[in-house]
């Protein structure tokens, strides 16, 4: 089955960026030149993706502004405006871009099972809303899909994480691996050190077998009162139905504050016009003789 469509939730109430999300959504935050979403959604489009389901609160006019509507026509003729801003904008209209509103925030898990009527029998991709993951080579989503493609089954994308962060993510216990590719025996949620010695995280991007909805749909609420989506995987991990991708790319958590500003240094240091003016700055800010707020000449 080809995947034609993404789920990507946005719906949650982004308190870790507060006051920043009082009145603007955490997806349309700025990473150095455009929304955070926009780049989920490059990503995605660059799989082959063109059918996007947003699960979305009920405050999501800015998203269905910013995604939606033609090129501004007071953009269009200026120069500050790069072509190659315009060809990628083109791309995301030339979407079908669907909104679901998740009326309580009950988890992850719920967000993902909205769109079930969408979906309908397909199986599908889900991106985080607030997760980047930038790739020298394919897309994330696509080096996903090429696994997905060869085994017919669900696999999610992990990385190793330090031992202080195991207790931040979705864990992945594996049996056994093939080059990057692992086989899943136990996915926990959010685990303390304690309770598992694998270093594996999901960190937000996943190819998902149809069959998801039905789990979803009959769990109970799991860490934190929430239906978890880690413990639907599991269900599938259980059956040896599961695998995980260790992927080739940087993973930019932008949901929390210091991940926010080292993916706006790092996003500003990759851009060509600025890259070198941005490094001497940074390599002035933190030299002995530099005070924060001394003025800096561009
Ligand atoms: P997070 O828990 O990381 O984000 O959910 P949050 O809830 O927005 O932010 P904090 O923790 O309060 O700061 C991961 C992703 O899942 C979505 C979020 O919008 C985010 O993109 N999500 C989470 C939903 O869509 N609905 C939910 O009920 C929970």
């Amino acid at each position: 089955m080809k995947i034609k469509k993404v789920v990507i939730p946005v719906a949650g109430l982004a308190t870790r960026m507060f006051p920043a999300t009082k009145a603007v959504q955490k997806g349309m935050l700025p990473i150095f030149d455009r929304p955070i979403l926009q780049y989920v959604i490059e990503e995605v489009i660059e799989a082959g993706i063109k059918d996007i389901i947003l699960i979305v609160n009920e405050d999501y006019e800015t998203i269905d502004k910013h995604f939606n509507k033609d090129i501004d026509y007071r953009i269009k003729n200026s120069n500050n405006v790069s072509n190659e801003y315009i060809e990628s904008f083109k791309k995301i209209l030339d979407c079908n871009i669907n909104f679901i509103i998740q009326k309580e925030q009950k988890g992850l898990g719920d967000a993902i099972l909205c769109a079930k009527e969408i979906v309908k029998d397909e199986d599908f991709c889900v991106a985080l809303g607030d997760v980047i993951i930038d790739s020298n080579k394919k897309s994330v989503t696509s080096q996903l899909v090429d696994v997905y493609d060869k085994y017919q089954k669900t696999v999610v994308a992990v990385e190793t994480v330090s031992e202080d962060k195991v207790s931040m993510y979705g864990i992945l216990e594996w049996d056994k691996r093939e080059d990057n590719i692992y086989n899943s025996v136990r996915l926990i949620e959010k685990p303390e050190r304690s309770q598992t010695s694998s270093n594996l995280a999901m960190v937000g991007r996943y190819i998902v077998k149809n069959e998801i909805f039905d789990i979803l749909s009959h769990q109970n609420p799991g860490k934190n009162g929430e239906i978890q989506f880690t413990d639907a995987l599991n269900e599938l991990s259980k059956k040896n139905e599961l695998l995980g991708l260790n992927f080739d790319g940087k993973t930019y958590d932008v949901g929390n504050r210091l991940g926010y500003l080292i993916a706006n240094v790092e996003f500003g240091l990759k851009d060509k016009t600025n890259s070198e003016k941005i490094k001497e700055y940074l390599k002035n800010l933190v030299s002995s003789d530099f005070r924060i707020g001394d003025d800096y000449e561009f």
